[in-house]
C-alpha cells in the first residue's frame, strides 16, 4: 500500500493544534493509517496533577479503537513546530500492540520500522507463548 506520508503529517499537525499543553508548553500531535485506509489521530492532554498527563498517542489508538479498531501500517507524531518527534517509551509499547514490528514510523532520522524503534518489543505473542507451554 502507498502510504501518503504529506496526509498523515497534515493530520498530525492539525491534532497538535487542539493539543491541552498548558503546563509543558509542548504540544504534540499523532496520526495512524490503518491498513484499510483510516487515518486517526489524538493530541496530548496534560492535566494540573502533571503525572497524568496524556501523551497524543494515547489519543490516537483511543479514535483507532472506538472507530472500530484494525492494524496500524504507518505512524507519524509532530510537536508544536510541526516538526517529526518520537514517541515516548509507553506509547512506543501502545504502537507495537496495533501496529507491531512492521509499522512504518517517521522518525526524525527518516522512516524506519517498528522494529527499529521498539526491538525485542512485548507483545501478545509473548502471552500466547505461556498459554502453550502451559497447555502442552
Ligand atoms: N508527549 C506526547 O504527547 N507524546 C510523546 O510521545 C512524548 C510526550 C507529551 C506529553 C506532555 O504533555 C508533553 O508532551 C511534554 O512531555
Amino acid at each position: 500500500m502507498m502510504i501518503d506520508w504529506n496526509e498523515l503529517r497534515n493530520a498530525a499537525v492539525e491534532a497538535m493544534t487542539m493539543a491541552y499543553a498548558p503546563y509543558s508548553g509542548y504540544p504534540v500531535g499523532a496520526a495512524g493509517l490503518s491498513e484499510d485506509g483510516r487515518i486517526f489521530t489524538g493530541c496530548n492532554v496534560e492535566n494540573a496533577a502533571y503525572g497524568v498527563a496524556l501523551c497524543a498517542e494515547c489519543g490516537m489508538i483511543s479514535d483507532l479503537v472506538r472507530s472500530g479498531g484494525g492494524r496500524l501500517v504507518a505512524f507519524t507524531c509532530v510537536n508544536g513546530n510541526g516538526d517529526f518527534t518520537v514517541p515516548c517509551g509507553r506509547c512506543r509499547q501502545l504502537l507495537w500492540e496495533h501496529g507491531g514490528p512492521d509499522m512504518e514510523i517517521e522518525m526524525p532520522a527518516g522512516i524506519m520500522r517498528m522494529s527499529d524503534v521498539l526491538p525485542y518489543g512485548f507483545g501478545p505473542d509473548d502471552l500466547d507463548m505461556v498459554e502453550r507451554k502451559n497447555n502442552g
